[in-house]
């Protein structure tokens, strides 16, 4: 894949000042040389976040955030390497190249283009909302109890009856057929001949979370043909990564997210004062999305209770379980959905579901229960074989043992009986992760004890990898004990190949073409990078750490022979250590 060159992404990256940008999310305080702030990435109350100015880097001594600006900016807006650099690149005022004819500018330029379109055509859609032909659509709009402020809050319009009204008005303003039919707001049929895709339907665009609009939803208001038509993927609509009203709910106050299906949910809810709602462009939930609204907060699901919101949460459960954000699951009743329960009982209503909501798990022991009819002896052997593989599952002795009593009281069926069916699934369960986590454990204790031989040893490779990216000096004095052997294979030994490349082809410092070329694993390095910074004499601190991690290197090579039994390598080894230890002290 091709990539921006150092040349450009440093220029980049110096064509804006990190404090600048930073200071749109966080507010920053002076502190010596350096800024600080309460991290927005992670919650907290005492500031960890940090601000190397000179360095433009950012490092949270929380939650181990950091980078540089690409990073900061990839993180506060969730875009990815790419569309972090053209977003610092149009702050900077910096034009990117063309990179291998299909990246770079060629690219950025089609994208922006279709933005453009995408925005001409929101503009058209809403005017015809509002113009004679709007009629029905406004009374539609009415009758779904949405406000004036909230349909101009997300741009909702209408597409006319024709079937070229916004071909000719986008022809108009001098956009091509080819890019209408690529964003998938016209269709070309096998004769060459171009129609508008969305005709006669409430529109809902749709934005990412730098306010461009990416796509659109169009509804029926009556009639046969599908309920939603949605805009294709395209060049600038990536649906696994976007989520309907993010933009919005990003400013949220509330500090966690709700989660619905439908577009009209997300409406209705921010319309009634939950403005952290998001749902889904029409596709099932991605990784990706998940992500977007983790981050350490509550994500609370939201979906019908048909056999597809089901589904719907099954997977999200699964999607949530690796990611940092607690699940709940706000249990609508009577069937509805969050729209038409706010409808009914207004938004003080559905606040109190939210405050009210459950675990994933205490709700499907509900839905067990309303499943199966426990007077049907059949159906409570399916209940209690359904309900034991489901507790079996359940990790906390506690909440087990209040769901089997709850079961109990509901079934009839004895605490006893299904204690016994809990914890033969369970056991089947268990053997299988003990034996995963016993080997895992094993392999932790290790290796990654603090202050065992592996931990002082990469904390030194780390230190010194800082003081050598930081000091081109310290290398070139150091240079004759400095070897790639002396890194462990990785990360690190790439970083020191990575600087050696770097001050032998004559750079004066290796900072910013490490992060070029690590743009991925900018973290790890800036927590390097940034914590660099001691006091004292660098040549000697990295001298210290080429020592340490000599030391180590010996101690696990006796270790070795030890095990071994290669007597006569061992005190060799030994001998080398006493020499070692002399010269050291
Ligand atoms: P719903 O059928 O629940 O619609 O679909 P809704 O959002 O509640 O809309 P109203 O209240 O009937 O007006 C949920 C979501 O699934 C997608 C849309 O994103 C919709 O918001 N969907 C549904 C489609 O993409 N196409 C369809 O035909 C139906
Ligand atoms: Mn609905």
């Amino acid at each position: 894949m091709a990539r921006y060159s150092d040349d450009v992404l440093n220029e980049v990256r110096n064509s804006v000042d990190l404090v600048e940008i930073a200071s749109a999310y966080v507010r920053l305080k002076r502190s010596g040389s350096s800024y600080m702030g309460c991290c927005p990435f992670h919650k907290e109350k005492t500031p960890s976040f940090h601000i190397d100015p000179d360095k433009q880097l950012y490092h949270c001594f929380g939650c181990g955030a950091g980078g540089s600006v690409f990073q900061f900016v990839m993180a506060a807006e969730g875009l990815d390497f790419p569309d972090a650099v053209k977003l610092v690149a149009e702050r900077g005022g910096v034009r990117l190249p063309d990179i291998d004819g299909d990246g770079g500018e060629e690219l950025y330029r089609r994208k922006r283009d279709m933005y453009a379109m995408n925005k001409a055509a929101a503009r058209f859609f809403r005017d015809c909302l509002f113009s004679p032909e709007g009629e029905e659509a406004r009374r539609y709009l009415q009758k779904r109890r949405l406000t004036s402020e909230t349909v101009a809050a997300f741009g909702l319009g209408y597409s006319p009856k024709g079937w070229d009204g916004l071909l000719r008005h986008l022809e108009g303003r001098g956009f091509s057929r080819d890019m209408m039919a690529e964003a998938g707001l016209c269709i070309r049929n096998e004769r060459g001949n171009m129609y508008d895709r969305f005709r006669d339907r409430i529109m809902f665009p749709i934005f990412d979370v730098r306010q461009n609009i990416i796509g659109f939803g169009g509804r029926i208001m009556q009639g046969d043909g599908a309920k939603y038509m949605n805009s294709p993927e395209s060049i600038i609509y990536d649906k696994g990564k976007n989520l309907f009203a993010l933009n919005i709910a990003k400013k949220s106050k509330r500090g966690y997210y709700v989660l619905v299906e439908g577009y009209m949910d997300v409406i209705s809810l921010h319309q009634a004062g939950i403005d952290c709602a998001v749902a889904g462009c029409g596709t099932a939930l991605t990784e990706a999305q998940a992500r977007l609204i983790s981050k350490g907060g509550t994500v609370y699901l939201c979906y019908d209770m048909d056999e597809a919101g089901q589904k719907a949460l099954a997977r999200a459960e699964g999607i949530f379980n690796g990611l940092d954000a607690k699940l709940k699951v706000i249990d609508i009743p009577d069937g509805k959905d969050a729209d038409e329960y706010i409808k009914k009982y207004g938004g003080g209503k559905f606040e109190e579901l939210l405050q009210g909501s459950s675990t994933v798990n205490e709700v499907k022991v509900k839905r067990l229960l309303s499943k199966y009819d426990p007077d049907d002896v059949g159906q409570k052997v399916e209940l209690l074989n359904e309900a034991a593989a489901m507790l079996g599952n359940v990790n906390n002795s506690v909440e087990r043992e209040a769901y089997i009593r709850e079961l109990s009281a509901r079934t009839g069926i004895s605490v006893q009986s299904i204690s016994a069916e809990v914890n033969k699934a369970g056991r089947r369960q268990g053997r299988r992760e003990l034996r995963q986590q016993v080997v895992k454990s094993v392999a932790r204790s290790r290796d990654e004890r603090p202050g065992s031989p592996k931990s002082r040893r990469e904390a030194a490779e780390k230190k010194l990898l800082g003081v050598l990216a930081g000091d081109r000096d310290v290398y070139v004095k150091l240079k004759d004990r400095l070897e790639p052997g002396l890194f462990t294979e990785g990360l690190d030994r790439e970083v020191f190949e990575r600087i050696k490349e770097c001050y032998d082809g004559g750079e004066s410092s290796a900072e910013q073409f490490l992060l070029n070329r690590f743009e991925r694993r900018e973290e790890e390095l800036a927590s390097v990078i940034i914590k660099s910074d001691e006091p004292g004499d660098p040549l000697s601190a990295a001298s210290d750490y080429i020592r340490v991690i000599a030391d180590e290197d010996l101690r696990a090579r006796i270790a070795l022979a030890e095990k071994e039994g290669d007597v006569a390598l061992l005190s060799r080894l030994m001998q080398e250590q006493n020499k070692h230890r002399k010269a050291g002290t």
